[in-house]
């Protein structure tokens, strides 16, 4: 495997702060739906891209069939070996119908989908580029899998309480570094939602998007911390000479948000694909 980009490896730490607001976030009507095009199917077999250390299974599994398999798909081991840790941690082996695959999307992207009912992903989509949706959809619809992905930012970034100068300077740098490439093309950031929708409608999908926003406050210091500090590196990457700048504006408003000044919104979308159901 080459050498993982800058920006395509995450840190266990960040992604355990942000599960329960993820999961709290989610568009949980969405995941109902997903079941439910699963329920006619004998042992549906779900895939998810991107996995980390299992957010998106820990989540989805309530909702659909006890007897799904899973095949969990990621660049980065050590993440994927915190599945089983989870499960382990729980009080539970791991179930026998979850696998885990260690491949690069950019390069088995095909063998990694084929066969599956439910293409699956959470927080994943701002990291893909259009030829990879492409690819994507063009193979979920020859097999006529569902398509799931969560938690993709929007662009969407509120900061309520009060203005800063540099908050304008932050969040556009902060998006020149979303279109960076991370391993898989071009980035589309926070406008990958709208190319999915695109490519499912245009082979024919129903397609359903519902907003997942994260609402942060004082109650999640911990998060706002990380993500703040993950905002300024970004923006410091696509503009270092700014980097002073950028990191006095995270340490300001995570002092904000976290004495209850200010909060945050970061908008996120959901969106559901069904095979052969046109958008009305
Ligand atoms: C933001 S994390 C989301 C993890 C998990 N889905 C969640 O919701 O917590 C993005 C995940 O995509 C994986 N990833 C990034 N580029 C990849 C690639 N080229 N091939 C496979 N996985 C990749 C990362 O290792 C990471 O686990």
């Amino acid at each position: 495997m080459n050498a993982p980009v800058e920006g395509s490896i995450f840190d266990n730490a960040w992604l355990a702060l942000r599960e329960p607001v993820d999961h709290a976030s989610r568009a949980h009507g969405l995941s109902q739906l997903a079941g439910r095009a699963l329920a006619a199917r004998s042992a549906p077999k779900v895939v998810d891209l991107g996995t980390g250390s299992g957010s998106n299974l820990r989540y989805l599994s309530a909702y659909l069939p006890t007897e799904t398999r899973w095949r969990l798909i990621d660049h980065d081991a050590d993440l994927l070996a915190r599945v089983a840790a989870h499960a382990g941690h729980a009080g539970h082996a791991v179930s026998p119908h979850v696998t885990t695959e260690t491949r690069d999307l950019a390069r088995e992207l095909c063998p990694a989908i084929g066969g599956a009912d439910l293409i699956t992903a959470s927080a994943l989509l701002d990291l893909v580029s259009d030829a990879w949706l492409d690819t994507l959809c063009r193979s979920a619809a020859a097999q006529r899998s569902a398509v799931l992905f969560a938690l993709s930012v929007d662009g969407r970034i509120r900061l309520t309480g009060r203005t800063d100068t540099d908050d304008r300077a932050l969040l556009s740098a902060l998006a020149v570094d979303q279109r960076r490439d991370k391993g898989l093309g071009a980035a589309l950031g926070t406008a990958a939602p709208a190319h999915l929708i695109n490519h499912l409608a245009a082979r024919g999908y129903g397609v359903t998007a519902m907003p997942a926003i994260w609402y942060l406050d004082t109650r999640q210091p911990e998060l706002v911390a990380a993500l703040l500090d993950g905002w300024a590196a970004a923006a410091c990457t696509a503009r270092p000479a700014e980097a002073r700048r950028f990191k006095s504006w995270a340490a300001r408003r995570t002092a904000d948000i976290t004495a209850g000044r200010s909060g945050l919104e970061v908008g996120h979308i959901d969106v559901l694909g069904l095979p052969g159901r046109r958008t009305p």
